[in-house]
């Protein structure tokens, strides 16, 4: 049985200063859900946003919570693919999933929370290339998914790139079919 945590205080996100910042919700969730679930894997994992009010939100976050963290505002990990390259042991992305019109997908406020343009992918597809890339040998990689991104494209995608994938855990939320992927590298 997996240890249970509690849930982190959030209450300053979506209000004052971090209104334009997304509010923990069923994604949210079920994403913790699947990290408690693989808890003992886990040790750290490192933080980017396009907002620079998520980024300072989460700073705010992991205070709260007595957790160190340093947020680095980029678009997914563009100013730190190189130095990262090989190291990230635990990669966890909740991007914006929703199928919306491609123009409105490149904000950096609070809609790219949401805004996932053609198959809610465009910003996932931008990740995948890098994903390999990215985790050390023992590596693994969440990503939330909704029906409509075609997570068993994602997991075949993924697949070819050497890495072994699932889908780990699913719930439906609303109209929503949410899905965590898990993948591990080796
Ligand atoms: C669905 S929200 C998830 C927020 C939070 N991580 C959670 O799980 O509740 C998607 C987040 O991805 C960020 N985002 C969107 N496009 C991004 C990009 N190109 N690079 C980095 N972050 C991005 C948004 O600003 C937003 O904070």
């Amino acid at each position: 049985m997996s240890a249970s945590y509690p849930t982190p205080v959030y209450s300053h996100v979506g209000r004052g200063d971090f209104r334009d910042v997304y509010e923990p919700a069923e994604d949210t969730f079920l994403l913790m859900d699947a990290l408690e679930k693989d808890a003992e894997r886990l040790r750290q994992s490192c933080c980017t946003d396009v907002n620079p009010a998520a980024a300072q939100c989460t700073a705010k976050t992991s205070s709260s919570n007595k957790v160190s963290l340093q947020p680095v505002i980029t678009s997914l990990v563009d100013s730190l693919l190189s130095r990262l390259s090989g190291k990230v042991d635990v990669l966890v992305f909740n991007p914006p999933y929703v199928v919306t019109p491609s123009e409105e997908v490149g904000s950096r406020g609070i809609e790219a929370a949401w805004a996932g343009g053609s198959r809610g992918r465009e910003v996932t597809d931008r990740f995948l290339p890098v994903v390999a890339q990215l985790l050390s040998t023992k590596g693994s990689f969440y990503l939330i998914t909704i029906a409509e991104n075609d997570p068993e494209e994602i997991i075949t995608s993924l697949c070819q790139q050497g890495l072994q994938g699932e889908s780990f855990l699913t719930r439906r939320a609303g109209n929503e079919r949410l899905s965590v992927l898990r993948f591990l590298k080796g």
